[in-house]
C-alpha cells in the first residue's frame, strides 16, 4: 500500500490517476481482469458514487455499473432527477474484476485504498454515496450496511451517505422502500446546500 500511496499522491489529475492505476503491478486482480474500470459520469458533479467492483459486464466494457445492477442504479438516480451523464460521478473500490465476482479481500481493499482516496480528493464532490458494505468498509472502515444506511456519516470532511447496493436490491426487492427513503434524503441534502 505504500507504493500505491506514493504513486496515487503523485497524480495531480484524473487522467494521471487512471494512468497510474493502469501501470500498477502490485495487485493480483489485475492479471485476471480484461479492463481497468476507472469511472463514469461527470467529474464536475456534486455527487460521487462508490460501488464495489466491476462484474462481468463492467470488465468487458471498461465502465462501472453497466450491467443489471447498473441499470437499476440509473433508475434510482432518475427517480430523484439525477442523470448518470451529468449529475453524478461513479467509481468502485476496486478497478479490476475479482475472479468469479468473489468478494474483495481486506488486503486487496487496503492495497488499493490510496487510489480511491486520491480519486475522491481530485473529484472534490459535495457528497459521497457508498453503495453496500465493501465501500463502507473501504471508506469508513465500518461494515453493517443495514445499520449504516440512510444516515449521514460525518467521519470524513464531507457528508457520506451509505445505501443498499443495487445488486442487493435486485435480490431483496422489499428493501427498495428503504432505498427510496435514502434517495430522498440525498435529494434533500442537494437541494438544501
Ligand atoms: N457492482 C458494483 O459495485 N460496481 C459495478 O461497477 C458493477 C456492479
Amino acid at each position: 500500500a505504500d507504493i500505491a500511496r506514493q504513486v496515487a499522491k503523485a497524480a495531480t489529475s484524473l487522467e494521471q490517476l487512471q494512468a497510474a492505476m493502469g501501470a500498477f503491478e502490485h495487485c493480483e486482480l489485475k492479471k485476471g481482469a480484461r479492463n481497468l474500470v476507472f469511472a463514469d459520469g461527470n467529474p464536475e458533479a456534486r455527487v460521487m458514487i462508490i460501488g464495489e467492483a466491476p462484474g462481468r459486464d463492467e470488465d468487458r466494457e471498461g465502465r462501472p455499473f453497466v450491467g443489471r445492477a447498473g441499470q437499476l442504479l440509473d433508475r434510482m438516480l432518475d427517480a430523484i432527477d439525477l442523470s448518470r451523464e451529468n449529475s453524478v460521478y461513479i467509481t468502485n473500490v476496486l478497478p479490476w474484476r475479482p475472479p468469479q465476482n468473489r468478494d474483495p479481500r481486506p488486503d486487496e481493499i487496503g492495497m488499493l485504498k490510496p487510489f480511491l482516496e486520491r480519486h475522491v480528493e481530485l473529484v472534490k464532490p459535495d457528497v459521497l454515496v457508498l453503495m453496500g458494505n465493501i465501500s463502507c468498509q473501504a471508506v469508513l472502515g465500518k461494515r453493517g450496511i443495514t445499520r449504516l444506511r440512510g444516515k449521514w456519516d460525518a467521519a470524513l470532511t464531507l457528508p457520506v451517505m451509505p445505501m443498499f447496493h443495487p445488486a442487493y436490491l435486485l435480490r431483496q426487492p422489499q428493501a427498495k422502500r428503504l432505498a427510496w427513503a435514502d434517495l430522498l434524503e440525498l435529494k434533500a441534502k442537494l437541494m438544501g446546500s
